[in-house]
């Protein structure tokens, strides 16, 4: 068997979490490979409308197999508060829910370091959600973080105590005041939370799995064009959110990958800073936000929106080897007489139709074309059948531009707003 991988092709938010809990029932598993709590992945069904943030999106599906690979980094806070709500709402979360020994923690430091940088930055702030996650990725790669498995290490107080030692050091060149003790007593109880469940080498039991004829879903976080080495650098975030990242963040090897549905909003949004070419500042952009509900899942701060961008899109397809499409939120494009499409950038006085090196400092300037819209509420339709043909034509126009079919569409946040157009499974 092989895993297929389900990710973001733009800046996040794209719909993630609803689209895996739709595709649970034809997987095993279901495997979170890199992010943390900055993560927000809402699910809707049955009147609920729940968000998860660490924990993979098929938790509410009983029997199924939710692993948190290695690759995630764990804030015991946050993680005890996702696991209360869950078991609040009636989920046996320790039956099906497993955690890599080498995922790493979030400690508070972390948290306090992030929002040091942040505020020291200034106008250049990245726009973080400041949890923790950059420092906590310094950290694994500076070779001095804390993992999953040193809990069970008779010796954790004495590493965390260290690490804590070093990050005062950091804090101590920030002007920025603390009070550590505030922190850490939620901090050790999410610890004995996290030490109560599966701890597991989850890299050993993926690839048993897949041996065994057990099909896996790698559910990713944030979207392409926030990865650390493709996005928009400095405004992205501190992993590898692309489907090369499936393989280091659950120990995977490439030849292992199977499907890759690449999912994307039928227009475009972005939380926190950095370049959006498409961005619209206007009434239009206002509706979006508005008929979208676009307030962030874990910071409640509105979303920039603006039109689809397809050098973006295709940009993202190349580099996670997409095999098939998903566009969410139709239903919102609903009520526009014409949409725009940006098909090129203009840059440096010409006309291009990919992402060049800096966007930052010199911002691209979209070309769009003009589509026919649709007046007709989409929310209710159970049939691909049924879509509007100036919807069609909009899927058309994208499939024909992208080279690749678009096999679910999203019409509503609830998962029986979702149309199925020949999925293929791996
Ligand atoms: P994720 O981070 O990719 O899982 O996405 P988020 O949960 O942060 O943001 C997606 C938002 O759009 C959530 O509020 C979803 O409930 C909602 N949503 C998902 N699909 C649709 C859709 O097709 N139409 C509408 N109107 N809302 C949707
Ligand atoms: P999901 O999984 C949207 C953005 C932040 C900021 C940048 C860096 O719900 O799609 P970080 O906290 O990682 O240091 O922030 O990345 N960001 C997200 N935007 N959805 C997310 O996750 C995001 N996770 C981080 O807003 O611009
Ligand atoms: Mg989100």
């Amino acid at each position: 068997m092989k895993a297929d991988v389900l990710l973001g092709l733009q800046w996040g938010d794209e719909g993630k979490g609803k689209v895996v809990d739709v595709l649970t029932p034809r997987y095993d598993v279901i495997a979170r490979f890199q992010g943390g709590p900055n993560a927000g992945h809402t699910l809707e069904f049955e009147g609920i409308k729940h968000v998860l943030h660490t924990i993979p999106s098929g938790i509410f599906h009983p029997g199924k197999i939710n692993v948190i690979g290695n690759g995630v980094v764990i804030d015991p806070v946050v993680f005890k508060k996702e696991i209360d709500a869950l078991i609040q709402r009636g989920v046996d979360v320790k039956k099906n829910l497993c955690i890599s020994r080498k995922a790493h923690l979030i400690l508070p430091t972390h948290r306090l370091l992030d929002a040091a940088s942040e505020a020291a930055k200034g106008s250049a702030k990245i726009g973080s959600t400041l949890k923790g996650i950059g420092p906590a990725y310094m950290d694994k790669t500076g070779r001095n973080g804390l993992r999953v498995g040193d809990i069970e290490n008779a010796g954790f107080r004495d590493l965390y105590n260290a690490l804590v030692a070093k990050h005062r050091d950091l804090l101590s060149h920030y002007e920025y005041k603390y009070d550590l003790s505030e922190f850490e007593p939620a901090f050790f109880e999410g610890i004995e939370l996290i030490k109560s469940l599966p701890l597991i080498d989850s890299e050993f039991e993926l690839n048993r799995f897949l041996q065994d004829g057990k099909s896996i879903l790698a559910e990713g976080a944030q979207g392409s064009l926030l990865d650390i080495d493709f996005g928009s650098y400095p405004f992205v975030t501190s992993s590898h959110t692309i489907t090369a990242g499936t393989c280091i963040g659950l120990g995977m090897a490439p030849s292992r990958i199977g499907e890759v549905y690449g999912i994307f909003k039928a227009y475009c949004t972005r939380v926190g800073s950095g370049p959006f070419p498409t961005e619209l500042h206007d009434a239009t952009g206002e509706e979006l936000r508005k008929k979208g509900h676009e307030f962030g899942a874990t910071t409640g701060r509105p979303r920039r929106c603006g039109w689809l961008d397809l050098p973006a899109l295709k940009y993202a397809i190349m580099l996670n080897g997409v095999t098939q499409l998903i566009m969410m939120k139709s239903d919102v494009l609903s009520g526009f007489e014409t949409l725009k499409v940006c098909t090129h950038y203009k840059y440096r006085g010409k006309i291009i139709d990919y992402v060049p090196y800096d966007v930052v400092n010199e911002p691209v300037e979209p070309v769009y074309e003009e589509l026919e819209g649709w007046s007709e509420d989409l929310t209710a339709v159970s049939d691909v059948a049924q879509l509007p043909s100036a919807l069609q034509r909009y899927i058309d126009y994208i499939e024909q531009a992208t080279g690749l079919p678009i096999t679910i569409v999203s019409v509503g946040p609830d998962r029986r707003q979702t149309l199925m157009r020949n999925v293929t499974v791996g």
